[in-house]
């Protein structure tokens, strides 16, 4: 029986370890629990383990990079304030069964930057989904400081960061700059990314979004996978059901995910709703669940807040 999401993945697992082929890696590593996995039948939907809520991604562990001498956000990692944090229970997270050696090892800024204009070079170039690459007007990779500890994952460009090969410029994206400076921090003090690098088409349609297929996730992924490895952020915030699909392959639905952190490949993720619902629905509430995403993001970043911040959105 076809196994879909599996054969996603395996491709996605082919095509990354063929782009590091590319670039001149030749070894890769794996552990002999990973050797041991591969080894096992594919697992159908129904026979995976309870708990384990979502599809684990190929890993590439790169040590972390020296630290930069002069870091944009002052982020320790102090233990989280319970009164801000999520009461749940943390998810269980699948945890990544194939450990690949990358060559990026303790890279210098100078390095990191590099590498990252590399992968931006190829990426600009990418055709692998060529509806998409005939459709689009520019490929939007990402934007932001690869040295920032906070992340931001979105779903897809739309059509204003179709025409800007800018992610986030248009009106969500304009909405997202305000959360980040209620927080204190500028949009160029963080990295903003995408799991989808070009526009969804809509083929016949003069304007409109559509959500990408699974298949165009997982084609794309390993850019995001690569951004993640260069920038090795302490947390990143997945805007929407759509990202969190993305990352983990699967998503609960971002109602019951948001607030309570998750783990992509050892860093921790924080789901929240993405900006264009709170366009959509402008209630008090609503704002505030995100703020409080925000709240606990700035915690575990050990950012300082003030009473005013942890005030916002409250109802008087
Ligand atoms: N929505 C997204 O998810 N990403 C963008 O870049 C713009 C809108």
């Amino acid at each position: 029986m076809p196994n879909r999401p599996f054969d996603e993945l395996l491709d996605a697992t082919i095509r990354h370890l063929e782009e590091l082929r590319e670039h001149g890696v030749k070894y890769v590593a794996a552990t002999p629990q990973s050797l041991a996995e591969l080894g096992q039948p594919v697992r159908t939907q129904a026979a995976r383990p309870a708990g384990a809520a979502f599809v684990s991604r190929p890993s590439v562990a790169v040590p972390p990079p020296t630290p930069p001498s002069t870091p944009p956000i002052q982020a320790p990692n102090p233990p989280p304030v319970p009164a801000l944090m999520p009461k749940k229970t943390e998810p269980v997270v699948a945890q990544p069964s194939l450990a690949i050696a990358s060559p990026k090892k303790n890279l210098t800024r100078a390095e990191k930057e590099a590498a990252m204009a590399g992968l931006r070079q190829r990426a600009l170039a990418c055709r692998k989904c060529e509806h998409l690459a005939v459709a689009r007007k520019n490929v939007v990779f990402g934007v932001g400081d690869i040295h920032s500890p906070l992340m931001f994952v979105g779903e897809a460009p739309g059509a204003d960061e179709d025409v800007q090969g800018e992610p986030f410029v248009g009106k969500a994206g304009q909405l997202l700059t305000k959360i980040i400076q209620t927080m204190g921090l500028d949009r160029d003090r963080v990295y903003i990314a995408n799991i989808l690098k070009c526009r969804p088409d809509t083929p016949g349609q003069a304007s409109g979004n559509r959500k990408p297929t699974p298949s165009e996730m997982a084609t794309c992924l390993p850019y995001l996978l690569e951004q993640t490895d260069l920038i090795r952020p302490q947390v990143i915030v997945a805007l929407g059901a759509t990202a969190i699909e993305g990352l983990f392959g699967k998503s609960e639905g971002i109602t019951r995910l948001r607030g309570r952190w998750l783990t992509f490949r050892d860093t921790p993720v924080m789901p929240t709703y993405h900006p264009a619902y709170l366009l959509r629905n402008q209630s008090l509430a609503e704002k505030r669940k995100v703020w409080e995403d925000m709240l606990a993001v700035m915690e575990k970043l050990g950012l300082p807040i003030g009473e005013k911040q942890r005030g916002y959105f409250l109802k008087a």
